[in-house]
């Protein structure tokens, strides 16, 4: 038995039609810039994350690039990213012309309260918070750390649409939120898209104005912006998708719980930390061991796929390590890089597959 690490055949399976159908009406009726679907997807994203404000982007790297302009921010600001997440979030700081300041991680392998508390300064304007592998970063505490020094926050959601801490869906607790729909996530379209979310209705508008070269009336261009849009397909595929997350985020809720069960004492396997009240989306089902590179080998050998999020943390990257090198080496996100694996999770996986690969897991600690 073949484990691949993802099939987003499997994920549509059963709702192919109905997306297929999407496709051909707006192919049919020409639509593909702005549109019906587009706008409805806004609205129903926005009601799903109980958010005011969604504006449809290219992908979240944009998302994230517009959403740091709109805060007006001083130049050459300094931004608080983790060490350990995607190098969107710390691009679009850079792309921005702004400074980085990296802050480790904690066992949630999200921002550690007590290296923000060391790194926050009078020159910090904004902190962007990733909930990494889609799993709560402790919102609570860095907004009560932040508003002391008045800073701008950023949520990065691109993997953890769904999740919650409280019942309150991740985006909300920022000034300004972003997503991907890249189509491995857990809401992903059939190619790139994202979307900046807001309750404040002057970034709405700023964001709104930047995506649509700098106007919000065409023709009419007040601002230098940039062309940044989630097209009406991606929008109509993305809408039949929303009404199947909640179904997808419970079977990978129970996958996970599967998961630990096997796998609780197995060799010196640790699981990621979830805060208390939080719900993870689930996003990438991630373990830690020192015997991470045999581990993967081994289970390569039987098939199973796994993979790495992210072999390099950003301070241990080559476009960041020149300068941030002297203070990486003893961080929990470079240290971490080394052990943690991605196990094959989502729609393409069943209790039978989950068990194979723990069977396997097992084999290799215990021989
Ligand atoms: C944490 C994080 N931020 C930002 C992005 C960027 O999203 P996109 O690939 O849609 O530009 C990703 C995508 O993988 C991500 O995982």
């Amino acid at each position: 038995m073949v484990i691949d690490f993802l099939d987003l055949r499997k994920q549509i399976n059963g709702i192919d039609k109905k997306i297929f159908n999407s496709i051909k009406k707006n192919i049919d009726k020409s639509s593909y810039i702005g549109g019906e679907d587009l706008l409805n997807f806004q609205k129903n994203f926005s009601k799903y994350l109980n958010v005011k404000y969604c504006l449809g982007v290219a992908n979240g790297t944009d998302a994230l690039e517009i959403a740091i302009k709109c805060l007006n921010l001083k130049k050459k600001s300094e931004i608080i990213v983790p060490a350990n997440t995607w190098i969107s979030t710390a691009e679009s700081v850079i792309n921005n012309n702004h400074k980085l300041r990296f802050v480790d991680v904690d066992e949630t392998h999200n921002i550690c309260v007590k290296d923000l508390k060391r790194k926050i300064s009078n020159n910090t304007s904004a902190i962007i918070i990733v909930h990494l592998y889609g799993n709560l970063a402790n919102v609570e505490k860095i907004k009560k750390i932040s508003s002391k020094y008045s800073v701008k926050i950023i949520e990065d959601c691109a993997q953890s649409h769904g999740a919650e801490l409280n019942g309150k869906k991740t985006s909300s607790f920022g000034d300004i939120s972003t997503f991907s729909f890249f189509p491995s996530k857990n809401l992903g379209c059939f190619g790139d898209g994202g979307c900046i979310v807001t309750n404040k209705k002057d970034l709405f508008l700023k964001a709104k104005k930047i995506a649509n070269h700098g106007g919000l009336k065409k023709n009419s261009h007040s601002i230098i912006g940039r062309n940044s849009r989630l097209d009406n397909i991606q929008a109509g595929i993305l809408n039949i998708k929303l009404n199947y997350l909640d179904k997808w985020i419970s079977l990978r809720e129970k996958q996970a719980k599967f998961y630990k069960h096997n796998l609780n004492g197995v060799g010196d396997i640790k699981f990621i930390k979830q805060i208390e009240n939080s719900r993870s989306s689930n996003h990438l089902f991630v373990i830690k061991t020192n015997k991470r590179n045999k581990l993967k080998k081994y289970l390569l050998k039987k098939k199973i796929y796994t993979a790495i999020h992210y072999p390099l943390s950003l301070p241990q990257m080559p476009v960041f390590k020149k300068k941030h090198k002297f203070y990486c080496s003893k961080m929990n996100a470079v240290k971490w890089s080394n052990n943690i694996i991605s196990l094959p999770i989502g729609e393409h996986m069943n209790k039978t597959k989950i068990k194979k690969v723990c069977l396997s897991i097992k084999s290799f600690f215990n021989g």
